[in-house]
């Protein structure tokens, strides 16, 4: 049996009992549980507004769709955003007809404020922030960067669900944040995510958005009274982009355990660096300050890394990298040497396995191993 990066752990008679009582009711899309998880969402992370999904990237594209609409951006307009992400976070950008421009990372493999600072130019309009593996980086730097320069600012939490800095559910500085509950998150349910928009206008713009633009969805009408429930609006051509109640279901018995799971991927981390710290060949990824992880990820950075990774997997370990410069990429290449940290830590960044099923004994033959491989 090997060690695998990711293995989300359902509660199974939880969630089935959660389904079952879609099924029942004979309700199984959009409203019923998706109500439930939105208000449980607000109340466990204290922001203000929440809208269900049906992932994280619709809401990436959603977000930039609203405000280009909102402040009449134009097309090939920039967005400044990481190269060290997964390429939804990219690809939204496209998706609405806008540039993104790449700033670098440091040492949290997070964007640098004074990177992104020398990438503003005239037409720059927001800000894409990932906060890589649960790691909050220099957030608050990036939020007042935003502040001095009028931009909008996303942030991109697909990793960060339960993550809090300075004791706060991260979030409350964005002007959207838009969260990731897909199979492997730690919030995992098959396919869905959340977007949070800090105003309530856009909050209900969202809402209607996601479900093509109708004013007034099909659970809101089968539950009010009267003569006109099948009557709607339709203001503005928006997508198919809401959650449905059985991924929700899901979804709810995952948010129960968020903060007990988090805290064993914290402790699993501190294994880690407590077996790795004095390692001079391996370098552990710092969390920031005042920065409590929801540790989706734990990362290191060595040298020949993708021999390190086929070692590794020899001894049935199997590791990830998060993520490959998107630069790389021949539609991203454009941007290539424009962000020369994100470009060497792509080459030695290494996700060792982080899941609620690596034990303590894992965890000292993955760093054992590791380290005898290390220095091969
Ligand atoms: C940083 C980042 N952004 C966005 C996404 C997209 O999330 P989803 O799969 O919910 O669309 C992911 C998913 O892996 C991610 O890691």
């Amino acid at each position: 049996m090997s060690i695998q990066l990711f293995v989300p752990n359902f509660r199974i008679e939880e969630c089935l009992k959660e389904i079952r009582e879609c099924l029942e009711k004979g309700w199984t899309g959009l409203g019923y549980k998706t109500i439930e998880i939105e208000e449980k969402w607000k109340e466990y992370t204290g922001l203000p507004h929440a809208h269900f999904l049906s992932s994280n990237t619709v809401g990436l594209h959603l977000a930039l769709h609203m405000f280009k609409t909102e402040f009449d951006w134009k097309d090939g307009d920039e967005v400044i955003s990481t190269p060290l992400t997964f390429v939804s976070s990219n690809h939204a950008i496209l998706y609405t007809n806008m540039k993104p421009v790449f700033a670098d990372v440091d040492e949290y493999l997070c964007l640098s404020p004074e990177d992104i600072r020398k990438k503003i130019t005239a037409r720059t309009k927001a800000i894409i922030y990932v906060g890589i593996g649960g790691n909050t980086g220099r957030y608050d730097e990036v939020v007042n960067v935003c502040r001095e320069h009028g931009l909008i600012l996303i942030l991109d939490a697909a990793h960060m669900s339960g993550t809090r800095l300075n004791g706060k559910h991260v979030g409350h500085d964005a002007d959207c944040t838009i969260f990731s509950f897909q199979a492997v998150k730690n919030l995992a349910t098959a396919d869905s995510g959340m977007i949070c928009f800090s105003d309530k206008n856009r909050d209900e713009r969202a809402r209607k958005l996601c479900w093509l633009g109708i004013n007034k969805d099909t659970y809101a009408r089968t539950v009010t009274q009267g003569a006109y429930k099948w009557m709607y609006d339709v203001e503005e051509v928006g997508f198919k982009y809401h959650g449905n109640s059985i991924m929700a279901a899901i979804g709810l018995v995952s948010l129960r355990y968020l903060d007990r799971d988090n805290a064993y991927r914290r402790q699993l981390a501190k294994w880690y660096e407590d077996n790795l710290v004095d390692d001079e060949l391996i370098h552990i990824v710092p969390v920031a300050k005042n920065c409590e992880s929801s540790r989706h990820l734990f990362q290191i950075r060595v040298d020949k890394r993708d021999q390190v990774l086929m070692a590794l997997n020899e001894y049935n370990i199997s590791p990830g990298v998060h993520y490959r410069d998107n630069t790389e990429y021949k539609l991203y290449s454009y941007g290539a040497g424009s962000c020369p940290n994100a470009h060497s830590a792509s080459k030695e960044i290494l996700s060792l396995p982080m899941h609620m099923g690596v034990t303590k004994n894992e965890i000292n033959l993955i760093t054992n191993t590791l380290k005898q491989i290390v220095c091969l």
